[in-house]
């Protein structure tokens, strides 16, 4: 981490937790939150479309932000299963995952794609968490800056300056997600620093030095600590440990 950059921690709940389901880990998360605060570090959580609005309700005035786990890129239309920006706005969204390996994986979004929502939730005031990782064959292959290359310029394409500054960049190794295979802080640290890098040539030293960059795989309390001390590790994107308020109360701070 580095205090210029506010450490954001954000849960991504997948397709878990009913609505009701929901409530009652956001009420379980926001004791265990008590005296935190949004100054140092901000919370995020990104439960299924079904529980946004009782969340959104749950989360007014708290310590805690509404994330959702995907955009379209259209304001409305007929696009059956999508969700447009302005719903999520509605409802005091102010983060989506874009891009994550699993829409990439089983529902084939592109670079293309992922550029038009992160766009969308943009132009919306919801900040979008783009999401890029190579493969365990692709690492193995020594791809691992290549393919993270193309997802970032292409996830990015066309962004402005300061359209950059509500942009977060999730970092996820694909072969460490949901498999309790952690990336180790050195081999995440590396990846952060060349999409730092890669962020300076594309925009420039001041936009890459602001960008927050979150890792994402296998993030757990345990974990948390080594990986955020990293220089340019500012934050995670965690699945399973933030189904469970202890756990990802405990990740969260770990940033502090
Ligand atoms: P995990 O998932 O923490 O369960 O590995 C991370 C993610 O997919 O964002």
């Amino acid at each position: 981490m580095n205090s210029n950059r506010k450490p954001i921690i954000a849960g991504n709940w997948k397709m878990y937790k009913t609505a009701s389901e929901a409530l009652a880990l956001v009420n379980g998360l926001k004791s265990e939150l008590v005296g935190v605060r949004d100054s140092d570090v901000e919370a995020v959580v990104c439960p299924p479309f079904t529980a946004l609005y009782a969340v959104s309700t749950l989360l007014q005035e708290s310590n805690i932000q509404l994330g959702a786990q995907n955009v379209h890129w259209e304001k409305e239309g007929a696009f059956t299963g999508e969700i447009a920006a302005p719903m999520l706005k509605e409802l005091a969204v102010r983060y989506a995952i874009v891009g994550h390996s699993e829409r990439r994986q089983f529902f084939g979004e592109t670079n293309e794609g992922v550029n038009k929502r992160a766009k969308a939730a943009l132009a919306n005031g919801i900040r979008p968490i783009i999401c890029v990782g190579e493969m365990l064959a692709q690492r193995e292959a020594g791809q691992t800056e290549a393919v993270v290359r193309d997802q970032v310029t292409g996830g990015l394409a066309g962004f402005t300056k300061d359209a950059m500054l509500d942009v977060v960049i999730a970092y996820e190794p694909v072969w460490a997600i949901g498999t309790g295979k952690t990336a180790t802080p050195a081999q995440a640290q590396e990846v952060h620093a060349f999409i730092r890098e890669l962020l300076a040539a594309m925009f420039d030293s001041v936009v890459a030095a602001k960008v927050r960059i979150q890792y994402g795989g296998s993030v757990k309390a345990a974990n948390a600590k080594e990986l955020m001390s990293q220089a340019d590790i500012d934050g995670a994107l965690v699945g399973g440990a933030s189904l469970e308020p202890k756990g990802f109360a405990d990740i969260i701070k770990a940033t502090l």
